[in-house]
């Protein structure tokens, strides 16, 4: 939710590396773009409506020769997902004070920002905004008495919120104060530039020497590097790390769109997330970063998955593996709901946060008052040193690569098998045998080879997809492990097709919602040929009885599934377990294909953010 870039150099200009970093970070937010550039003439800002490559665009008429754009080496930028206020062009960062001689900008939420703002209006400073930030802006130039760094830290005490900021100020040539509580913030290092951003994909075109900070850190960054402080000021040390993947992951390598690539990513990403993590000799899986001993494992008496969107589908699934395999309690819960809904949990509940970005700020509230009520949290997130993964302490990491694409997809199937070797562990250590272990460490082994199966189905799926694109409304069903799957494609198909879009556990369709089919609501139906599978094709049929089209996602060579839908999708025939995975990526590329032929914007849908750091 809004990303912030920040570059500081003694020689090179600040407006290329801004706009670079920006137009990485877009999927956190595109509403609206902007820039400050520091000179000694002043600061420059030039914000704008839209996308990254709009704000481009009025940069290069403003700033038109190399010379000008030259003498701005220290500058901030920021891409906007509108919480307060409209996606307008005044409403979009940096946001200044100090008569334009301070600029900064924010991501996260100034919670108590109306008393703020009355109280800095009584001082005589005039608001122009809407937003939360504009605050912020001028509580650090009202605090400024010469020392920007104490400036910064005396505003964020008066705080109540999150943030990740960064600002410059004419009155402090050279330096940049950035600060988080949140809201994530790395800071590159390079050789004589600094770069400062919200995730590192915009960072590693300039060095790959990171420190990422922590919640309640504050930096001064300079060309040659970053003090951090406390906001008490104390020094505080952090860790400078390599990051350890190129450019070339976060680019789109050939393919038209983000989702599309990291859809045929899949079976790489899912080598990586497998790698090293299964015992054939013990029938089992190593996952270290659990840090859980046999005697933890056995002690747990149920187990909570929580996360939000995708990666609740996925906590879904696991529900099913871990109530399958290891004969353990487990709820799936939406984040935020379960955070309000006074959980009952203490030591003996194993509470699994599930997140892509390691961000979601509903995820990691439910994170805190789980861990707060003394439950074991482990975090299964993608984003390395991400703010879950790090608060969690424990757990496992996907390793699925970046995911740039707004609509998740191979975080979705990396977290299945993430689970599915963590059912397998706990599994282990209660009931499940070792043939049954053995079974299922080689089922695990060829995920990456079945996934790779169904992308040679891609055409096929798009010539279905064709026949279906113009539908407004659709339905996705399936029951036991492959109900998240059907919550899943319809979620994706939502999202970037913008296509009206249910997903029912097969057997309730006729409960209800039934009624609202007719030869215009395709019936997406989801049959891997897995116990359950013959009462989803009586489902089927009441479907079409209804007149309903059905699309069935078939096991291979199953023709007595696939005679009784209008279009069958082949997937390769698996075990109930690892169903989910190869079904929702025919799932995955149906939707893509769809928003394809309606003209969407695929990897940016409208109103959608990457990472939701906002409750
Ligand atoms: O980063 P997270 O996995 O915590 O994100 C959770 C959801 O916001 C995310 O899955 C969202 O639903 C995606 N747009 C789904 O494609």
């Amino acid at each position: 939710m809004c990303g912030i870039v920040g570059f500081s150099s003694h020689e090179k200009s600040a407006c290329e590396p801004l706009v670079n970093g920006l137009r990485r970070l877009e999927y956190r937010g595109y509403d609206s773009a902007g820039v400050a550039l520091e000179s000694a003439d002043g600061i420059k800002v030039v914000k704008q409506r839209g996308k990254v490559a709009e704000l481009d665009k009025l940069l290069k008429e403003e700033l038109a020769t190399e010379d000008e754009r030259a003498k701005y080496t220290v500058g901030i930028a920021h891409t906007r997902w509108a919480t307060h206020g409209l996606p307008t062009t005044v409403n979009a960062h940096p946001h200044i004070a100090d008569d334009g001689n301070l600029a900064l900008v924010h991501n996260g939420i100034i919670e108590n920002y109306a008393t703020l703002r009355a109280g800095l209006e009584k001082r005589g400073c005039k608001f122009v905004s809407q937003t939360d930030t504009e605050v912020l802006a001028h509580l650090v130039a009202t605090f400024d008495k010469g020392d920007f760094l104490s400036a910064v830290s005396h505003a964020l005490k008066q705080v109540e919120g999150t943030y990740g900021i960064a600002t410059i100020s004419r009155r402090h040539p050279g330096e940049m104060v950035v600060a988080r509580k949140g809201s994530p913030l790395v800071i590159g290092i390079g050789e004589h530039e600094t770069v400062v951003a919200s995730d590192v994909s915009a960072i590693v075109a300039y060095t790959r020497q990171v420190i990422y900070l922590k919640d309640g850190d504050i930096a001064l960054v300079t060309p040659d590097g970053v003090s951090i402080y406390s906001l008490d000021n104390a020094p505080v040390s952090r860790e400078v790390q390599e990051v350890d993947w190129d450019l070339g992951a976060i680019e789109k390598g050939g393919f038209d769109h983000f989702m599309l690539k990291e859809i045929f990513e899949q079976p790489d990403a899912l080598r990586n997330t497998i790698r090293g993590r299964l015992d054939k000799s013990g029938a089992t899986a190593i996952l270290a970063g659990l840090n859980l001993t046999p005697r933890d494992l056995a002690s747990f008496r149920r187990v909570a998955i929580i996360g939000c969107g995708t990666s609740l589908h996925a906590g879904m699934v696991g529900k099913y593996l871990f109530e399958k395999l290891a004969d353990m309690p487990t709820s799936p819960e939406q984040a935020a709901e379960f955070r309000y809904c006074n959980p009952i949990i203490g030591p003996d509940n194993w509470i699994v946060a599930l997140s892509q970005s390691g961000e979601t700020a509903d995820t990691l509230a439910a994170v805190r008052e789980s861990i707060r009520k003394g439950a074991l949290v482990s975090g299964l997130c993608n984003v390395v040193g991400s703010t879950i993964a790090r608060e969690a302490g424990r757990g496992v990491y996907l390793h699925a690569g970046p995911e740039i694409s707004v609509a998740s997809t191979k975080a979705f199937t990396a977290q299945v098998t993430a689970l599915l070797m963590s059912a397998l562990k706990l599994g282990r250590t209660r009931r499940l045998s070792y043939s049954e272990g053995a079974r299922l460490v080689d089922e695990i082994e060829r995920i990456p080879e079945l996934v790779g199966e169904v992308l040679k189905q891609n055409e096929r799926i798009a010539e279905v997809a064709a026949k279906y694109a113009k539908a407004d409304d659709m339905f996705f069903i399936g029951r036991g492990i492959l109900y998240p799957t059907a919550l899943e494609g319809a979620l994706k198909i939502k999202e970037v097709a913008y296509v009206h879009a249910e997903g029912y556990q097969a057997a309730e369709l006729k409960h209800g919602p039934i009624a609202l089919l007719s030869e215009e609501t395709p019936v997406v139906a989801l049959l891997a040929d897995i116990p359950g599978k013959e009462k989803t094709v009586g489902n089927v049929q009441e479907c079409r009885a209804r007149n309903a089209p059905v699309i069935g996602i078939c096991s291979e060579g199953d023709s007595a599934a696939a005679e009784h839908v209008n279009d069958a999708i082949f997937v390769p025939k698996t075990s109930e377990e690892v169903a989910p995975i190869v079904s929702v990526v025919a799932l995955q590329l149906f939707a893509y294909h769809v928003a394809r032929l309606r003209g969407c914007e695929i990897d940016q849908p409208r109103n959608l953010a990457k990472s939701v750091t906002v409750e």
